[in-house]
Parts: C-alpha cells; structure tokens; sequence
C-alpha cells in the first residue's frame, strides 16, 4: 500500500485518552444537563416525559436513561419546523434540514457552540482516520441542507486542514480538481466515489497513482466487501464515517484507521444504546441504534430512534469509546422477500465477492403474479465475458447465504444509474 503503516495515532484530544469511568462521570454529569434543558425548554419533552411518569430528577444514574420515553422522526416532523428548538430561535446560529422525500423536511437546529462541538467532533474523526493538519481535503459530499458538506468542512477547517468545497457532482471536474490540486484526503459517498473512479478510468488517469492517500466514506451502509474494492482500486486508505442530522450531522462516530474495526462512538456528545426495533427493550447483540445528545443546547434529542441497525462493542483504539460495527442498514430499507429479511449489504457483499461482477447493482422488486421477486441487475466488470456462470454463481451464493432465490441480469458496464451523493439501491415496482 503507498501510504504504508497507518500512521501512528499522534496528537489525540485529551477526552480520546479517559478512562472508561472518567468518561462515564463526564456522560452523567451532561445527560443530567440535558434531561432537565430538554424538559424545561421543550413542550414536547415535557410532556412525553410527564405522560411516561418519569421527571429529569429520576437519573441518577446512566442505566436510568432507560426508563424515559424515545423520539423519533414523527416526534421531530409533528413538531415541523421549529418546535423541537430549546432555545429562543435568534439564539439559532444555523438551520439543516433532511430532503423530505417522505413528507416534511425534518429541521434541525444548533447554537454557535453546537458547531463549534460539531467542528471539534468532525476534526476528530477526520484525525482518527489518519488525516493531520496541513492536508488537502477534497470535501465531495453536498453542500447545503444536508450536513455532509458543511459538516466536513468545518472539521478539516478546525483540524488545519487546506479544504477544497467541491460538494457532490460535476464528475469530470471532480477528478480534474483531483488530479491538478492532489488532495490527501477525500470526504464522500461510498457511491459517489465509484462513480469518480470510473471517471478516472474514462479519463485515461490511473486512480492508483492519485495523490489520495485516506478516504472518509459515510453517509449510507458499505461493507468491508466494498472496503477492500476502493481500497485496492484507488491504493489509499478508506475508513467509515457515521452521523445523522437528528444527533448533529457526520462525525457522531468514526473508525480509527489503525484498527478499521468498526466506528468509535464520540460518547463525550451522543450517548448510544441499541435496542430491539420492535419491542424497544435493550438489545445486547444487534440492534436499532438509539442516541441521546449530551452537549446539544439547540436541539437535545432523547433517546432519538435512528432506525439504523448495528452493534455496540467495547473500545479498541480509544479504549474508553464504545465501537458501533459497520451499519447493517436501516429497518426501513429491509426488504422482506417472500418471508425473508434481506438487506442491501448482504447483496452487495455477495457481488463483490463474484469473480467478473462489478460493484454497480440495483435490487428491482416487482411482482408479476402473486409472489414478489426481487431481480439484481449487476454491472461486469470491462471485458468480461463468462456473464451466465457469474448470474449462476451469485444466484446461487444468494439462496445460500441469504436463504432467497432472486433473478440475476448482468448488464454492461457503464448502464446503471449513478449516485452524486446518496446511493438509491432498491427500486420497488411493486405495487401495493
Ligand atoms: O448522512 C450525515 C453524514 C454525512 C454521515 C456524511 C456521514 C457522512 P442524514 O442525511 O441525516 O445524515 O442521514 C443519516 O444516513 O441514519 C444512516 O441511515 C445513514 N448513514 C450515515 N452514515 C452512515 C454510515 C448524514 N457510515 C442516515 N453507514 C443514518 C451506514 C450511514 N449508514
């Protein structure tokens, strides 16, 4: 690998050396903060949490988070645009908001501390996975209500970095600006950097001889199947990256790429818990993840259902910080196919691991009789030609390892849609 070793950890935030019980008294001490900020500046908070029974008073202790209500997207869209705000809206320094594909946007709020907590969350994961001050970063996730762009942005900026605000899109300038400014760094979709290294290709530019030496992926669910693709194909490093908007944006947790072992968990700012999706009872194993912000004054969020599924696992590079393991995927964007629970991830990893298919697929889901069958459509790879034993051999792959059967059409390279951000996996033709 060009970059070689990882590099060493180096200058590390105070906070990211704490011990474990250090760390658990930090999270008391702003859990208490945020439980009574929330209840006495926020209508909605007052009542669920009087309806529940329970009063900020009750936590003494982290374990007691458990017995107050959650949140969810519908708490935050009823209370549509700025009811979930805990200080008076002159006291808002910034506005994001989500696409509201599915019904109103959800609006998030932050107070000049909160970005500045923002910014000194984001530099350390952008530390944490092996960027240092004086890199160029190339920041290619959007800017503008969603908080990719500006989120990254303000990290490198406070880890000393030289930013370049691309934002998403524009493929042939990107690699332009990528082979003529020779960043260290790039921030990105996992999607949308598939996309840039097809553009290298067609440009005739080798991605391996590229000046990027850390990828910073997030955003939506990738696998270590997709790791292992971008990584061999562009020769860098690439490490995950995890955030919502509802909790601050990117930055809530990140991997360290000494170890790519799944994503530290900044638990100083965002408290994570992981239950059972359906009946919300703690859930040892795998999980819906569920936060509380600790810092937050704009917008504190209780017990926030992201909808993600993972696990939490104990600390390895920065031993006090719980790890979440790489994003399953949402509990909304499970399929369920003829009684079978199918993720995106478990396709994907599939396909990268079928000699010829390329990592370019979609899912269709149709339903022709009375049974739904779900049909991948699966780019080759340039020049490749064995095209029925690769559908064979994935079709066959995916009865085994997922327990379905599915259709499996490969098309030519350079056919499916690409993602600018955001990557749309499954498209549903059903209709119900
Ligand atoms: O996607 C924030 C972000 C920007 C994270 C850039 C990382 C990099 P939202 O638009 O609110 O915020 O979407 C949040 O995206 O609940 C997950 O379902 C998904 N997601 C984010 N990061 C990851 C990741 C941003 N590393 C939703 N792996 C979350 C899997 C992710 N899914």
């Amino acid at each position: 690998m060009k970059y070689g070793e990882p590099p060493e950890p180096g200058e590390l935030h105070p906070i990211e050396r704490v011990s474990r019980d250090e760390l658990m008294a930090l999270q008391l001490e702003r859990l208490q903060w945020t439980l009574h900020h929330a209840y006495e500046n926020v209508p909605l908070y007052r009542r669920k949490f009087d309806e529940h029974g329970v009063h900020p008073n009750d936590c003494k202790e982290l374990d007691d988070l458990a017995g107050f209500p959650f949140t969810t997207k519908q708490d935050l869209r009823d209370s549509y645009p700025f009811g979930m705000f805990a200080v008076p809206r002159e006291r808002i320094a910034r506005v994001h908001a989500s696409s509201g594909t599915t019904g109103k946007p959800t609006v998030v709020g932050y107070t000049a501390r909160d970005l500045r907590t923002w910014a000194g969350v984001m530099a350390r994961s952008i530390r944490a996975s092996g960027g240092r001050p004086g890199d160029l970063v190339h920041v290619a996730y959007g800017y503008g209500l969603f908080t990719g762009g500006l989120g990254a942005h303000y990290g490198a900026e406070r880890l000393g970095c030289t930013v370049v605000p691309v934002s998403g899109g524009m493929t042939q300038r990107q690699v332009r600006l990528i082979a003529d400014f020779r960043p260290d760094v790039i921030m990105v979709t996992p999607s949308y950097m598939l996309a840039l290294l097809d553009e290298f290709e067609s440009q005739g530019l080798d991605p391996r001889a590229s000046s990027l030496r850390v990828g910073i992926f997030g955003a939506e669910p990738w696998t270590e199947e997709m790791r292992a693709e971008i990584e061999d194909r562009f020769d860098l490093h690439a490490v995950d990256i995890y955030g919502l908007s509802e909790v601050m944006g990117p930055g809530v947790a990140n991997e360290c790429v000494e170890t790519k072992d799944g994503l530290h968990v900044w638990e100083d700012h965002f408290y994570p818990e992981t239950v059972d999706p359906f009946t919300g009872a703690p859930a040892p194993e795998q999980g819906e993840l569920v936060f509380t912000t600790l810092t937050k004054e704009a917008m504190p969020v209780i017990r926030y259902r992201t909808r993600d599924l993972t696990t939490l696992l104990p600390g390895t590079a920065r031993p006090a910080f719980r790890r979440m393991a790489k994003v399953t995927g949402r509990t909304d964007d499970m399929i369920i196919l003829r009684g079978v629970n199918v993720f995106p991830t478990q396709i994907e990893e599939l396909v990268l691991r079928t000699p010829g298919l390329s990592p370019h697929f979609q899912l269709h889901l149709t339903r022709p009789g009375r049974l739904d069958v779900m049909t991948v459509k699966v780019e080759c790879r340039p020049g490749f030609t064995g095209r029925d034993e690769a559908a064979a051999a994935l079709r066959g792959a995916v009865k085994d390892g997922v327990g379905v059967s599915v259709e499996v059409e490969v098309v030519d390279p350079e056919t499916l849609e690409r993602s600018v951000g955001k990557l749309r996996r499954v498209i549903d033709k059903r209709d119900n």
